[in-house]
């Protein structure tokens, strides 16, 4: 008999995407949402369409062209938000609505001001009407683990009456540990009659460090779909990390007997994909993706890892997407290797594309030496964005120093021709940011200012994330470089084309949000 399938319900759009500095646009959401569904996870949860006009239409558009995976969104268990939820989703090929009420006492009384007979009610009539849509229900029950385990035996036995298919018992703030929440699982399935006919749905949040763990514990006790996130992004301390609940089912298959779909090898990518679109670095000792995930430093260790492999390593690097050297290409490598190692990198380029691609690619090889996948694949985001650039880079100077005031002389391609401006500031970033304000007429206020740099040595590329406030609205953008003062600048016009882009696609009004 072959092992159980385990349901991989990623959340990367919806919980993920609510976490401080982790928002997305639409383009960028869509371009997660294709990574996802290369991964093959089994859900996408798309966003929360009642929240906002851009969540609506990034549902919508994702439900539109995923066409392998469910794709669900989230509402609450009320009539407007579970229409709402429906109308984004409705030309998904799979559609999943995903509704939810808070059934803990804390929640019930300080926040929703509900009985726990009136919250009976709300889910009833929720479910009903989610089912009147979609066959594919999904209840959640928020702080479920804080709830009455008695009580939560009644909330499921309404949700599954009503015609729920899938019954998610969240650890909504991150409380519980593995044995309680695997005796919650168990508790349930023994006094929910009728149970094993839905699919059990495990959803934790990392306060305590516990994510995954409290997820595998679950899944040992009968459930057989995890959510989680890439990279483990989410609110606060983040949701269980998809790359550690995968790999961990995967390299343990003795203590865990449980597939996934997942494509294993596409996980690093993925993980980078999500770290590029976002701005959010991946911790160096986060588990799976981090840069130290395979690093062996120690001399015990390399000697060790040079006898056997397995003496320190107990999965490959390449087992999740990880080139051993990811040293590839330099200053005379070809169109051709450009091509091949881009679509080694799982970015296959069209004939445009690639054009962009080595131009940006030539021009980097004449400032660096050894060009290495994360130069590549910081080329592949920062350039090939489908953000009109209504304002381009020409030119740029910049001084600084001790005793002086920093200057900066900017050109940038306008729509009305090349125009030049020049400004002061504290310092080279912020006069350069000066003078692109000048030149745009916009204002930006900096929220956020973020340097890394995304591959070795001292010729590394520069990637920088800024996060800019435009009339108002937040617009995160980036740039790279090996110069981190032209970094800055790209990632600041980024952000104002963002905000363009933003102001002439306009729809009306955002609705009222709140999980
Ligand atoms: O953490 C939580 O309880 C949630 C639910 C809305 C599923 O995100
Ligand atoms: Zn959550």
């Amino acid at each position: 008999m072959g092992a159980q399938r385990i349901a991989i319900f990623d959340t990367t759009l919806r919980d993920g995407e609510q976490s401080p500095g982790c928002s997305m646009n639409l383009e960028e959401k869509l371009q997660m949402a294709r990574q996802l569904e290369a991964l093959q996870v089994d859900v996408i949860e798309a966003g929360f369409p009642v929240a906002s006009e851009d969540d609506f239409a990034s549902v919508q558009a994702i439900a539109r062209e995923c066409r392998g995976p469910v794709i669900a969104a989230l509402c609450r268990a009320i009539p407007r938000d579970i229409e709402r939820a429906w109308e984004a989703l409705k030309e998904a090929e799979h559609p999943r609505i995903h509704t939810f009420l808070a059934t803990s006492d804390i929640h019930l009384q300080y926040k929703l001001q509900k009985t726990r007979a009136e919250a009976l009610q709300m889910i009833r009539e929720g479910v009903a009407l989610a089912r009147s849509f979609t066959p594919d229900v999904e209840f959640s029950a928020e702080d479920a683990t804080r709830s009455d385990w008695d009580f939560l035996v009644e909330v499921c036995k309404v949700a599954l009456d009503a015609g729920a298919t899938v019954l998610n018992i969240p650890d909504t703030v991150g409380y519980t540990v593995p044995d309680e929440y695997g005796r919650l699982i168990t508790h349930l399935r023994t006094h929910v009659p009728g149970i094993d006919q839905a699919t059990i749905s495990v959803h934790c949040h990392n306060d305590l460090g516990l994510a995954a763990a409290n997820s595998l514990a679950a899944v040992l006790a009968g459930a057989r779909q995890v959510e989680c996130t890439i990279n483990g992004i989410g609110e606060r301390a983040g949701n269980a990390a998809l790359e550690e609940v995968v790999m961990a089912l995967s390299v343990r298959r003795d203590a865990l007997p449980y597939e996934t779909g997942v494509r294993k090898e596409l996980l690093y990518r993925t993980s980078q994909t999500l770290a590029n679109i976002t701005g959010s670095e991946v911790q160096a000792n986060k588990a799976i993706v981090g840069r130290n995930a395979f690093a062996h430093e120690s001399g015990i260790h390399q000697h060790g890892m040079l006898s056997h492999q397995s003496t320190y390593e107990i999965m490959t690097p390449e087992s999740v997407g990880v080139r051993r050297s990811s040293l590839v290409l330099g200053k005379h490598s070809g169109r051709h290797a450009l091509a091949k190692r881009f679509e080694e990198l799982g970015y296959p380029l069209d004939r445009a594309g690639l054009d962009k691609a080595y131009k940006l690619f030539t021009k980097l090889s004449d400032q660096k030496k050894e060009i290495f996948d994360e130069d590549l694949l910081a080329i592949v985001q920062d350039g090939l964005t489908h953000i009109p650039e209504v304002f381009k880079l020409r030119a740029l100077q910049a001084t600084a120093g001790t005793a002086m005031f920093a200057t900066a002389l900017v050109t940038l391609a306008t729509e009305a021709g090349d125009a030049t401006e020049t400004a002061m500031g504290d310092g080279p970033v912020n006069a350069v940011f000066a003078a692109v304000d000048k030149l745009t007429g916009l204002s930006g206020r900096l929220l956020d200012y973020r340097l890394h740099s995304v591959s070795r040595g001292a010729d590394a590329v520069g990637e920088v994330f800024v996060q800019v406030d435009f009339e108002g609205q937040p617009h995160g953008g980036k740039g790279a470089s090996t110069d981190v003062v032209e970094a800055s600048l790209r990632a600041y016009l980024n952000a104002v084309n963002k905000a363009l882009f933003a102001r002439r696609s306009r729809k009306p009004q955002a609705v009222e949000a709140g999980v």
